[in-house]
This record gives structure tokens, sequence and C-alpha cells, in this order.
């Protein structure tokens, strides 16, 4: 059961991994029978409800019951909801014969309060997530094979495994989205899961492009502003991406930029570009060592496209400015800090169920509590300025808002702002490096100063009106393979890529600051 992924993108995915809500207060129920005790046997769609019309939004938050650790005889103890008494300890082994070595997690569960109720948790390092429900009194133990790394070893021999309690009406959802799970596997299996997700989800189709799948393209039809819209759909960043184009509509999971110099050379400009380190950062790549990273290592399958900017704007991109942009973000790491509010614009029209605002406010709390050194920098920053206040905690922001009279919903729902500047500079994801580069070589023109481009998803990019719509002047290898002619140049992938909406929505002032995502239609108001 237990999903391992990279570390980099784990709080991204635990977003829509896992489910959990659980009791804050605990109500001194004594009875044999409980009528919440029920909710797990419930299917998702009838369970979902109900556990969040009994519940106000700070019972939802899960809650840490402690870590596990392995320091002397130490052992946890804590009150559940349904076992009123619970000990764990954790017992670090070599069994497996690997690298690391594993461990085991001895719960032991007694005193429930009914004879129908469980009680269910997430147990989380920050390299892997997991869950399971008890409702028998006795010890239980959870194996864990092997640590995946040396720093996970480390981690857990000081700070233990963390386990929260949640709801137990969530035991369906919990289930159910964790047949997510075979999207995360790096083999021709996951692949598929990857593909039979986004055909069920997104209603995306998947047809095969005649070989060859990589074109064999002239670098001199490439310029400055060209975007790489960029699809993976296979292992950890597939799965990533597949999560993020379900959320948010589109079709693309990753994008870069194409800028010359002085001297005519061609580069590559990505935010996400994994470094030495398994940093994600901000990089300008020569065009040279990109396409061949693409071509020859990179395992996600990536589809790739150029999305040739109008003649008109390529005139009008002041690339001096483009580049004083691009230097000035190198080596600034991913937009972590802002990259949610890009997705999320309105209180209820952004979820696809089962997810929602408690779900968001829970992963923030788990993240906290398993990485706080990375928590409080990461999301408690964007919401302490959309407060206006500064370095409050989660929990402290949870009260804040009812205080005022608001709710966490409208609290995520507020717009972003291109000029806010986080302790570690100013933060963006790889669509709004882009977009900001565009805003700032001028191609926004008069509404540069009315558009908050960390509020664009990626498909709030590709549908703009800012590319090439005369097909004679594509270049010459431009789907020159294909038997469809694409308004694009896919120049990498089986299948071909698909962009609803391309290079047909005009710019206006606040554009995608209020604007519904909801599966599997997209549907998008005017003027949102
Ligand atoms: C284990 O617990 C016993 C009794 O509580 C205590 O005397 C002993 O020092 C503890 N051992 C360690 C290694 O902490
Ligand atoms: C576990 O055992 C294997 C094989 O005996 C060994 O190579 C490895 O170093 C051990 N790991 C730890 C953490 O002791
Ligand atoms: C790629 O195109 C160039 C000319 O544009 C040609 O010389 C070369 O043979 C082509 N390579 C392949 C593998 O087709
Ligand atoms: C382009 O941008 C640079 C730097 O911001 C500026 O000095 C220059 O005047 C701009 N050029 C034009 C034509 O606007
Ligand atoms: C917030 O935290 C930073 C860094 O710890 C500190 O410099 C600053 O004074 C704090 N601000 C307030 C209002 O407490
Ligand atoms: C498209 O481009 C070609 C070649 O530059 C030109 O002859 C033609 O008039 C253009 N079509 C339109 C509709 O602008
Ligand atoms: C392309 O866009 C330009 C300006 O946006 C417009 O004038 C022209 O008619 C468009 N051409 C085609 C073929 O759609």
């Amino acid at each position: 059961m237990a999903v391992i992924l990279k570390n980099h993108c784990l709080l991204i995915t635990v977003l829509f991994l896992c489910c959990f809500c659980s009791w804050r207060q605990i109500n001194g129920c004594e009875s044999l029978f409980h009528p919440k005790d029920i909710l797990p046997l419930l299917p998702r769609q009838v369970s979902w409800p109900i556990v969040n019309s009994l519940h106000s939004a700070v019972d939802l938050l899960p809650a840490f019951m402690g870590a596990a650790s392995i320091e002397g005889n130490n052992t946890l103890e804590w009150k559940g909801a349904c076992f009123f008494k619970n000990i764990a300890s954790l017992e670090l082994h070599n069994k497996s014969k690997s690298q690391f070595g594993g461990g085991t997690l001895h719960i032991k569960v007694s005193n429930a309060h009914s004879w129908t109720c469980l009680d269910l948790y997430i147990f989380a390092t920050p390299y892997r997530v997991t869950w399971d429900y008890y409702f028998l009194s006795r010890e239980h133990t959870l194996e864990i094979k092997e640590w995946k790394s040396e720093a996970e070893l480390e981690y857990v021999k000081n700070r233990g495994v963390s386990i929260f309690l949640l709801q137990a009406g969530m035991l369906g959802t919990l289930s159910a989205i964790w047949n997510a799970f075979p999207l995360f596997v790096n083999n021709g299996w996951g692949e598929k899961s990857n593909i039979d997700f986004l055909e069920k989800h997104m209603g995306a189709s998947f047809e095969e492009r005649p070989q060859p799948w990589v074109t064999n393209l002239t670098t001199d039809d490439i310029h400055s502003g060209d975007f790489l819209a960029i699809s993976k759909i296979r292992g950890t960043w597939g799965a990533f991406e597949t999560l993020e184009k379900w959320a948010t509509g589109s079709y693309a999971g990753h994008t870069a930029v194409c800028l010359r110099d002085a001297e005519g050379k061609l580069w590559v400009g990505e935010s996400g570009n994994n470094n030495d380190k398994g940093e994600d950062v901000i990089a300008i790549l020569p065009w040279d060592e990109w396409w061949e990273f693409e071509l020859t290592k990179d395992n996600t399958n990536p589809h790739i496209a150029v999305l040739p900017l109008h003649p008109d704007l390529r005139a009008k991109f002041n690339e001096t400015a483009a580049w004083e942009y691009a230097r000035s973000m190198a080596g600034k790491s991913y937009g972590y800090h802002n990259l949610i509010f890009s997705w999320i614009d309105t209180i209820d029209g952004n979820y696809p169920p089962p997810v929602d605002a408690h779900l968001v406010a829970s992963v923030m709390t788990v993240w906290n509590q398993i990485a706080p050194e990375y928590g409080s920098n990461l999301w408690n920053e964007a919401l302490n300025k959309r407060l206006g206040t500064q370095n409050l905690s989660l929990p402290d922001i949870l009260v804040e808002v009812e205080k005022r009279g608001s709710s966490f919903a409208k609290l995520l729902a507020i717009p972003e702002q291109d000029d806010w500047v986080y302790s570690d500079g100013k933060s963006a994801s790889c669509v709004a490096f882009i977009l900001e580069m565009y805003k700032e070589g001028g191609l926004f023109g008069e509404f540069a100063n009315s558009i908050q481009v960390t509020e664009f998803t990626i498909r709030d990019a590709y549908t703009l009106n800012l590319f090439e719509n005369n097909s004679s002047r594509l270049p010459k290898w431009c789907n020159a393979d294909d038997t469809v002619k694409l308004p694009f140049c896919q120049i990498r992938g089986k299948y071909r890529m698909e962009l609803p909406g391309y290079n047909s929505m005009d710019l206006y002032p606040h554009m995608n600051e209020r604007c519904p995502s909801m599966p599997p239609k997209y549907y998008r108001p005017q003027g949102c």
C-alpha cells in the first residue's frame, strides 16, 4: 500500500492522493453504536457529503497524533476516535537486506468505544505516504520493506514516522483515490494508467501518430519567444502532470520557452528543470543540451510541441527585456509558493470531487508536520500575504480567517499578485515564468499592468491568441511526417498532442482570476 514518491513533488501529489480529515475534538461517546460509525461502510458519493456536513472547517483538519520513534523505549501514546488507548513504536531492521534497511511500525489499539467503530490513519515521512485502518483491538504492524534513501533513513531515525488520525467516513474516499496509485509506476503499465485516466476523466484522446515520432527539425526556424508545450505521461512526473491536467483542464503539463542571444544562439528557459542536486529550479540551457536530454534521457515519455509566436508579436518582442528577466530568475526555485493559486480561483468551482478546500488545508497540515522547514515557506507565506499578516502558522491562519467571518476556501481564491516577493525571491511556476517574460518583453501591451500571470494555468497560456495562425508560414518540418496538420508543431511523441482552444483568447484586464475548472467539460464563462 505504500506509495513511494519523489520528494519534490510529493506535496502537490499528496493533495490529490490522500483524503484525510479527522476529529479535532472527540466527543466522549460511550454508546455501543454511533451513527458516524456507519459512514465508512457507505459509498464515497454518499459518505463524503455527510462527513462535510457533520463537521466545521477546523474540525476537518487531520489530527497529528505524534511520531512513532525509535528513540530508547519511548512509545507514542494517544487517544483515537474509536480506540481510546493506542500505542506505537518503530523498529528498524534489515530483513530486506537492502542498502538502507527497512522498518516495522508496531501499533497496539484497545478500548474501543463501540463494537462497530474504526480508526483510520495516515502514516507519513517526507518520502512516502501510506494508510491503514483498524477495527480490532489487538497489535497491528505496518511493514516498510526498505527506506528509499539515506535521507529517509536519517529522517526516521531522528523524527520517526508521523501518524495522523482521519475522519473514519473518509475510508471509501481514500480507497477510491488510492486507485490513482498505478499512475506513478514508471513502466508501460503505469503509462497506460495515465492514458486511461486522462481518457476517462478528461475526455482526452490518444491517437497514435505515424513514425518517426521525433521531428528532424532545423533550429533556424525557432525564434525568441516560441513556446514549448510539454506533456509527460510516465513515472512520477507523468502522474503529477496527469493530476494537474485533470484539476486544471490543461492538455499539457509542463512548459518552456525559446530565447536567442545576441550571437543568435538558441537557448531554452525552463522553470522546473531538475538540477544536479535533484532540486527543481529555473534554468536557461543551450537548446542542443535541452533537446538531447529530452530525446535520450527523459524517462517520462515526453510529448513536445513548438508553439511559434505570431510574427507581429515576434517583431514587438523586446529580447533585451526578456533576457533581463530570465537572468534575474535563473537559479531560483520552481514556483511552488504560488502554483496552486493559479488553479484555485473560485470558492467551489475548481475542486473535482472529492477534493475540496478542507482537503487542501489537510494536505498543508500534514506537510507542515513532516517538513516544517519547507511548509512554512511554501504555503504559509502565500496565505499570510493574502491575509495581510506575517508569520502566522496554518492553524493561526484558519483561526484568523474564521475571526474575520471569512473561510479558508475564500482565502485560497484570492488572486496571486505578480509582484509579491517571497523570502526566497519571486516565485514562478513553469508557465508563470514564460508569461512574465512575455509581459516584460512587451507582448501584453496596454494590459501589462492589469494581468497577473501567476493566475494563469497552462491551458490559460496556450489558449491565448499570441501564436502563428497562418499555416503556410509554419516551418517546413512542422508536422511533415504526420497525416494530420496541427496548427502548432509537435516535435516529439508517439501520440498526437491536442490543445483545445489553442490560440483563440484575446487578452483582457484581470483575466483568469475567477475561473472555475470542473472536469470533464471545464466550462469557462466569458470574462472570468
Ligand atoms: C526505558 O524505560 C525504563 C522505565 O520507564 C527506564 O528506566 C529506562 O531508562 C528506559 N530506557 C531507555 C533506553 O530510555
Ligand atoms: C542490509 O543488508 C545488506 C546485505 O547484507 C547490506 O548491504 C546493507 O548495508 C544493510 N543495510 C543496513 C542499513 O544495515
Ligand atoms: C534531417 O534534415 C536534414 C536537412 O534538413 C538532412 O540533411 C538530414 O539527412 C535529415 N536527417 C534525417 C535523419 O532524416
Ligand atoms: C527593451 O528593453 C530594454 C530593457 O528593459 C529597454 O532599455 C529598451 O528601451 C527596450 N526597447 C524597446 C524598443 O522598447
Ligand atoms: C517574521 O519572521 C521573520 C523571520 O523569522 C522576522 O524577521 C520578522 O521580524 C517576523 N515578522 C513579524 C511581524 O513577526
Ligand atoms: C499566409 O501567409 C502566406 C505566406 O506568407 C501569405 O501569402 C498569405 O497571404 C497569408 N494568409 C493570410 C490569410 O494572411
Ligand atoms: C491571423 O491573425 C491576424 C491578427 O490577429 C488576423 O488579422 C488574420 O486574419 C489571422 N489570419 C488567419 C488566417 O486566421
